[in-house]
């Protein structure tokens, strides 16, 4: 392992208040967001909106990495540049997606685990080869009637810890996302519960296995209420609730916190990670940035519909999310920001 190599490149996907662009939905999830639009589920038009992505101009100005997916790694560019090459040339760091996808936990029902460690490492030497600088795992934690089980949080936090050690080991930066679902009643107060939990465990795994923690990033949920919950929440409540959970749990010595959405809305998503820099900014050892997907592709997805036409105001749409978002980590997003995108 060459940890001054891997502290560099965590190092460059935090640095200047950028994110992550998460364009890594598998090809079921890809699918499934094309189909209420009407695009076509084919590999040709997946392939034509990647392009769309990496190809928007000024890309490099608001993020520092994009993570792909296994097929999205292998196709290029009508131009003949492949994907990594491309997101190169923008001067954002290619990561991929190396989990294979959450699977029913036996024994355990309503619960899940994540697989992929099978293999993983001749794995990440090709993707290495393909120039994947970094990569990311997913866990998936369900709250509900008497789970999450210390039996998921256990087994999909090895799984994390294990993925973690083998990215190091053949030089890429892990990126580790335990992520406790918003489906369901749950209040913000037992999500804050759980997510602390899991994070505890996360990180007592990532130590068990030796992880080097300066080398790898956490990609969290935020700490919200569940999509079922009536009680309204605040901005405040989600970024103190967000923030003090992570103060309990991550150590001084991660680099950046990197959240996923999650299924909020886009001006959601962007007000609570502002929230959080605003009020907690100055006094926090990591950076607090983004990893989105949803929340920065949608409006562009929407705009596109697998149109050629439309292509250019699609971009102009995820680079104004980006924009948001990039203002976000700084604290200096406004609502009034948020004029149409084109
Ligand atoms: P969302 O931002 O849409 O939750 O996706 C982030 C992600 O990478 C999920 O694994």
């Amino acid at each position: 392992m060459n940890a001054q190599a891997l502290i560099d490149t965590t190092r460059r996907l935090v640095a200047d208040h950028k994110g992550l662009l998460a364009m890594d939905e598998s090809t079921p999830t890809c699918n499934r967001r094309f189909a209420p639009l009407g695009i076509p589920q084919t590999e040709e038009a997946r392939r034509l909106y990647r392009e769309l992505i990496v190809t928007t101009p000024g890309l490099g100005d608001y993020i520092n990495g994009a993570i792909l997916y296994d097929e999205t790694i292998r196709q290029h560019t009508k131009d003949g540049f492949s994907f990594s090459d491309a997101l190169g040339a923008a001067g954002v760091i290619p990561g991929i997606k190396v989990d294979i996808g959450a699977t029913d936990l036996a024994a355990h029902p309503g619960e899940k685990i994540t697989e992929g460690l099978d293999g993983l490492r001749n794995r990440l030497k090709e993707y290495f080869q393909m120039g994947a600088r970094f990569a990311k795992w997913r866990a998936v934690i369900t709250v509900g009637s008497g789970i999450p089980s210390s039996g998921c949080i256990e087994a999909n936090a090895q799984a994390l810890a294990r993925y973690a050690a083998l990215c190091q080991e053949e030089g890429l930066v892990p990126i580790v996302e335990p992520e406790v679902l918003m489906d369901g009643e749950h209040t913000l107060q037992r999500c804050a519960e759980v997510t602390e939990e899991v994070l505890r465990i996360v990180f007592k795994q990532l130590h068990a296995q030796r992880v080097l923690l300066e080398g790898m990033i956490l990609k969290p949920n935020m700490v919200l209420p569940g999509l079922g919950c009536t009680t309204p929440t605040t901005l405040a409540a989600v970024a103190d609730a967000t923030v003090s959970c992570l103060r309990r749990t991550v150590p001084a010595a991660v680099q950046g916190v990197t959240f996923l959405s999650g299924g909020q809305s886009a001006e959601l998503a962007s007000a609570r990670l502002n929230a959080m820099n605003l009020a907690f900014k100055s006094r926090l050892p990591w950076a607090l940035a983004f990893s989105f997907a949803r929340a920065v592709q949608q409006p562009a997805l929407e705009i596109w519909r697998g149109e050629e036409a439309n292509v250019v105001a699609a971009q102009q749409a995820l680079l104004h999310r980006l924009r948001c978002n990039h203002a976000a980590c700084r604290g200096e997003y406004d609502a009034a920001q948020e004029s149409p995108a084109v």
